[in-house]
């Protein structure tokens, strides 16, 4: 079985070692509750990278709402099984007393691109993401960081920390996994009551369109008007928002010329679901 390190200095013992060998090492941040997505990171860092290290940690200062920390799903016994099948070197899986030890006083943020959509949504996420993958970076000393482009917003808040504070680490962008109807892979997915789940696929497939039409020609107006329509026929009870922006800073654009992302967030069946597509 992988082993899981609890304390920053059991996993820095293990990771000098490799340094010293020379290894090159990969890390893969998650909050556990595993899936497919997930273990698509896991297999590109093993392909890339000599040592994997799995980060679980349900990090407490980026949940904006206490009561989706305390639902937030945890299955480590089967996350760890599920990750033996990758297989990944290191499971780091802390407890909040490790990683915010008392008198911790330090906020990393990143200005400009963590402000809106979900930043404006969920004031104070994106500080806790910036700290929490910045000290990640600082316990594992990894080479390569490989996060999925579910969370477009995070992976170029993410890419955005890196540069600005010239840290040792490559970030990899990695496809979103989706079910075969669509879906994107979430660990909230399985909040989802059976009569939502078999709504949730019109999610991806009014933004699929939207981003169609807008390709042919559409006002973006128009084409978000009718994904959102298509949302709320479908029984999506709010749509938080659907915007086309441009695709690393983030800001409107209607500058075709350069690359573009659709990003959208809504709650089906009191679960609140993002997703994004390329325009
Ligand atoms: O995407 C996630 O699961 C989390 O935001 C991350 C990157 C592990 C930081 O807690």
């Amino acid at each position: 079985m992988t082993p899981i390190l609890r304390t920053v200095a059991d996993l820095r013992t293990l990771v000098r070692g490799w340094k010293a060998a020379g290894e090159m090492i990969g890390v893969v941040p998650t909050m556990g509750a595993l899936h497919d997505g997930h273990l698509s990171l896991a297999r590109r860092a093993r392909g890339e990278c000599d040592r994997v290290i799995t980060t679980i940690f349900v990090n407490p200062r980026q949940f904006n709402n206490p009561e989706d920390l305390k639902r937030y799903p945890r299955s480590e016994a089967a996350d760890a099984t599920l990750l033996a099948s990758v297989p990944v070197d290191a499971i780091f899986a802390p407890e909040p007393e490790e990683v915010y030890p008392e008198g911790f006083s330090t906020n990393v943020s990143v200005s400009g691109v963590s402000e809106p959509l979900e930043g404006k949504m969920r004031p104070g996420h994106f500080d806790g993401v910036a700290t929490v993958v910045s000290k990640l970076f600082g316990m594992t000393l990894a080479d390569r960081g490989y996060f999925g482009q579910k969370d477009w917003q995070q992976l170029q808040v993410v890419q955005k920390l890196v540069r600005d504070l010239n840290l040792a680490v490559t970030i990899v962008g990695c496809e979103t996994i989706r079910e075969p109807d669509g879906l994107a892979m979430s660990s909230r997915n399985v909040r989802l009551s059976a009569e939502a789940r078999g709504r949730a696929p019109v999610f991806f497939a009014a933004i699929s369109a939207a981003a169609r039409d807008i390709r042919a020609g559409q006002s973006d107006r128009m084409a978000i008007r009718e994904a959102a329509e298509a949302m709320r026929a479908a029984g999506f009870e709010r749509v938080e928002y659907i915007e086309l922006r441009d695709a690393e800073s983030l800001l409107p654009s209607d500058d075709s010329s350069r690359p573009r992302r659709m990003l959208a967030a809504a709650w089906l069946g009191g679960v609140r679901l993002i997703d994004n597509i390329p325009v």
